[in-house]
């Protein structure tokens, strides 16, 4: 009685027909229903998009860009993905509401230019309410204020009553990627999931931003690009782009509260409880940090396997800052061991099955967030007491704000995230003065700056940017010529055009075309000559500062260069062979890595120039010497077999097969080059190289060495320079020899019985010192000072060791049996010091730890010890005479007997 029947029945006997399915079932269903709507299934592309305006994939749409904006020409006009997202705005507020994650999955699909509102608005509703189920009298749609047509096919291919068609303005109905680019109208079906969902507030309805009315689907119609000014131009095709996140469905059809109670998230959820011995439910804090651990971990995860690396800026940072954050709510429920690989398994296993990357590199995953997991705990304890300390301080004071500086301090030397320090510091009610920390940064990062050579190319950035718009690409002959004709189309000096530049000077040239390759992917640019009758222009450098205009560096050496002048392009031919020599060579390497140490090796940057290669991956520890040579012997063993070397040219989704080498964070076009050595390796690649492995010649590893944590850099060189390596050691080795007067077999022997000849005189030659020393014995206790009747004797052997000083200091004391004895022993350039005292002399208060702790302190040094016997040393031998002479007046103070007496 007195209950409101209105919502309820009608709802309960929905949510009856709806079967509870996983997350998993959701997505194949999703997927195979779009499939059988004609839409290409793709899989999710990366985290990390090919796209300069965004440094991750936030939506389903990221990846299809282009196609919308009729940039480049889809394959397909139909597709469906679930898409790996990563949203970081609201990082703060995970694990704090139901719905907040960083990592989640966009079910989505699109139209290029193909079907439209008309298709999607009831298929839409027909998937949601047929095949999942959802109860049709709990669904609303929302569409934009004056969306009519939308509104149309609600109410007539739907049937949604007027009252549960909604009109909301930009901020609820207009969506965009981003400030520029596509964007539109777009449509949400709300999903009503009952007054016990609700915020109690009296306006309680669609729109508002609790669990009760919630936002499961969001089709978007897509017909606008939005440019720079914010001015919206038509799209060539009208879009359909949506998004529907999995968490959220499966919350509404599991019937639990919030998308942490899904079996996405329990399970992990589950294990972190019992790694800390908590219950889930127990304590807010105690929820609230296992949802954090749950939610970064799964993002952690998947970043790991699109190849981000822990580091401090880009999405490396925002990597370490979701492993720093895990650990530190790790640590707020007990947890102060790692704890996250042992995590990982549970995450595998609820989504493993879609995403095999996450169990092809599970040790790489687990290595990388282990170590960077170590890192931080390593120094948490520290800075965790830094700024406890700090807090403490601004609430004893009650004012103030964290200091800048100091928060700065803990990013640099603590490894805590200024964002960390700001969430733990607002935890206690106090702000951080983020102003000062920026300005620190800044300081650091100029710091950084002033040692590259950037600030000169920004400089004549613009000019570049409106040659690359007026010229766009320079056409690139080099793959397959050394030298073309071109017309010289642009003289840049000094920051601007000009028409010419005369002998002597110093310019930037752009072509009509080029054989010279312009730096990118790690291989150098060319230099050459570009030439016209008696004019000479001799490029020392090739590059791309802006977009694809490639820009020769130099100088004019002979004549005049003139724009519009036909000139003869011709690279240096030699030291380009010797980059194609190295270049193939990093390939080979490359794959020989990955056969020595495993699969998780992947490149994070490379240098190819004619005298050497640079090539980094990540690995864990050293190489060992045996690694080294097997990986010469798998390179040289190509080399030798003369394997051809190809290049096809294909689309870039059909070279994104496994198996198909590609550097993480490059940006691919729409074509790419798949440089392929046969029956060895595979891998996208737009520099040059030679035609055979046998061009190559020979390869030699000069080292290995690690440059970051989990990152290795392998030096090598190949062709001539390897040559060159191979004859400077046999150089060495023949002066080695010649040098020990032998040949090379019995250098070795030769070398051994030297040293062991070299001991024994040293040997020798200590026993003649020492026996000189103990022979002047009475010499050196003539020269004591008796204090009281006690023989103080100070005195220092050059060449003495520490050993030696014993023995003559038992050699006097059977002398004087009522002593102390400071001795000091010079060794190059530094002094060990010991003293010995008598039993009489201990008596009399003598402490000869106390007396070495002094004398050595005033030569720099330090040293102490029991009251009879001490030992020490310095390094300020100058200040050793005057050191031991204070021997006397400490030793009158500790006995008690001043001078006068
Ligand atoms: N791109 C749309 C969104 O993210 C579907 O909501």
């Amino acid at each position: 009685m007195g209950q409101s029947p209105k919502v309820l029945p009608v709802g309960m006997s929905g949510m009856d027909r709806m079967k509870t399915r996983s997350a998993n079932e959701l997505r194949e269903m999703f997927l195979s229903y779009f499939e059988g709507k004609g839409c290409r299934r793709y899989p999710s592309f990366p985290l990390v998009p090919d796209d300069p305006t965004l440094m991750f994939t936030v939506a389903g749409m990221v990846p299809f860009k282009p196609y919308f904006l009729g940039l480049r020409t889809p394959e397909v006009t139909r597709a469906v993905t679930s898409q790996k997202c990563i949203r970081t705005n609201d990082i703060e507020n995970v694990g704090r509401t139901a719905r907040h994650h960083t990592f989640f999955e966009m079910l989505g699909n699109f139209s290029f230019g193909d079907y439209f509102k008309k298709e999607i608005i009831p298929w839409a509703w027909t998937f949601l309410t047929e095949h999942i189920g959802l109860d049709p009298d709990r669904m609303y749609a929302t569409i934009y204020l004056d969306d009519d047509e939308a509104h149309g096919f609600w109410k007539s291919f739907v049937g949604l009553p007027d009252e549960r068609i909604i009109r909301l303005g930009d901020d609820d109905n207009y969506w965009a990627a981003g400030p520029t680019g596509p964007c539109g109208p777009c449509s949400e079906i709300i999903y009503d999931q009952g007054p016990e969902f609700s915020c109690g507030k009296p306006d309680c309805g669609v729109g508002c931003s609790c669990d009760r009315y919630l936002e499961i689907w969001n089709l978007v119609f897509m017909q606008f690009s939005r440019n720079e000014e914010g001015v919206l131009t038509p799209l060539p095709k009208r879009n359909i782009d949506t998004g529907m996140g999995l968490e959220r469905l499966s919350s509404v059809v599991q019937r639990v509260k919030g998308d942490f109670e899904t079996d996405l998230f329990r399970p992990v959820i589950d294990r972190a409880c019992e790694l800390a011995g908590i219950k889930y439910g127990d304590s807010e804090k105690g929820d609230l940090s296992v949802r954090v651990i749950s939610d970064h971990l799964r993002a952690s995860a998947f970043m790991t396997a699109d190849g981000v690396l822990p580091s401090n800026d880009g999405p490396g940072y925002v990597l370490r800052r979701l492993i720093r954050r895990s650990v530190r709510y790790g640590r707020i429920i007990g947890i102060e061991r790692p704890f996250l690989a042992g995590l990982l398994p549970v995450v595998n296993g609820i989504m493993g099955g879609e995403y095999r990357e996450l169990i092809e590199q599970k040790s790489t995953i687990e290595q990388i967030i282990s170590l960077e997991e170590e890192r931080f705990l390593h120094t948490l304890v520290q800075g965790t007491d830094i700024l406890d300390d700090e807090i403490a301080r601004i609430k004893r004071s009650g004012a103030g704000s964290f200091s800048g500086e100091l928060a700065f301090l803990l990013y640099d030397t603590y490894g805590f995230p200024p964002e960390l320090t700001e969430e733990i510091a607002s935890e206690a009610g106090v702000s951080v003065a983020r102003a000062d920390f920026d300005r620190e940064m800044d300081r650091q990062r100029k710091r950084a700056r002033a040692s590259s050579k950037q600030a000169s190319a920004s400089m004549t950035k613009n000019v570049f940017t409106e040659l690359a718009d007026k010229y766009g690409a320079t056409p690139f002959d080099g793959y397959d010529t050394d030298r073309v004709s071109a017309e010289v189309v642009a003289i840049v000096a000094d920051g601007t055009l000009k028409r010419e530049a005369g002998e002597g000077e110093e310019a930037l040239v752009a072509l009509s075309r080029t054989p010279f390759y312009a730096e990118r992917g790690g291989q150098v640019g060319d230099k050459g000559l570009l030439s016209c009758g008696e004019t000479r222009f001799e490029v020392s450098d090739t590059t791309r500062p802006s977009g694809d205009l490639v820009i020769h560096s130099g100088r004019v050496t002979a004549g005049k260069l003139t724009v519009g002048m036909t000139v003869d392009a011709a690279i240096d031919v030699e030291r380009r062979d010797a980059i194609r020599r190295h270049h193939t060579a990093t390939h080979l390497l490359h794959e020989a890595l990955c056969r020595v140490l495993g699969p998780h090796v992947r490149q994070a940057g490379s240098l190819v120039s004619p005298d050497f290669l640079r090539f980094d991956y990540n690995h864990f520890a050293p190489l060992t010497r045996e690694q080294i040579d097997e990986a010469e012997r798998i390179i040289c063993g190509q080399v030798l077999a003369d394997k051809p070397v190809t290049t096809l040219v294909m689309n870039y989704n059909d070279a994104r097969k496994p198996g198909v080498k590609a550097l993480f964070g490059e940006k691919y076009g729409d074509v790419v080059r798949v440089l392929d050595i046969e029956g060895f390796s595979t891998e996208l690649c737009g520099g040059t190289h030679v035609s055979a492995t046998g061009r190559i010649g020979l390869v030699k590893i000069l080292r290995d060495e690690s440059i970051g944590a989990g990152v290795r850099r392998t030096t090598a060189v190949a062709g001539a320079a390897a040559l060159a390596v191979f004859q400077e050691n046999a150089d060495f080795a023949r002066s080695v020899c010649e040098a020990l007067e032998t040949d090379p077999l019995a250098a070795m022997t030769k070398l051994k019985a030297l040293q062991e000849e070299n001991k024994s005189f040293l040997r020798r030659n200590r026993e003649l010192a020492l026996s000189d020393m103990l022979s002047s014995a009475g010499e050196i206790l003539k020269k004591g000072v008796r204090i009281g009747d006690i023989l103080l004797v100070a005195a220092s052997f050059k060449g003495a060791s520490r050993d030696m000083l014993r023995r003559i200091g038992d050699r006097l004391k059977q002398m004087e049996k009522d002593s102390v004895l400071m001795l000091a022993g010079i060794e190059g350039d530094a002094a060990s010091l010991i003293c010995m005292a008598s039993d009489s002399a201990v008596k009399r208060g003598v402490h000869a730890g106390d007396l070495i702790r002094e004398i050595s302190s005033i030569i720099g040094g330090s040293g102490g010890g029991k009251p009879s016997m001490g030992q020490g040393g310095g390094g300020e031998i100058s200040r050793l005479a005057e050191a031991l002479a204070s021997a006397e007046k400490i030793l009158r103070g500790q006995t008690g007997d001043s001078k006068n007496q």
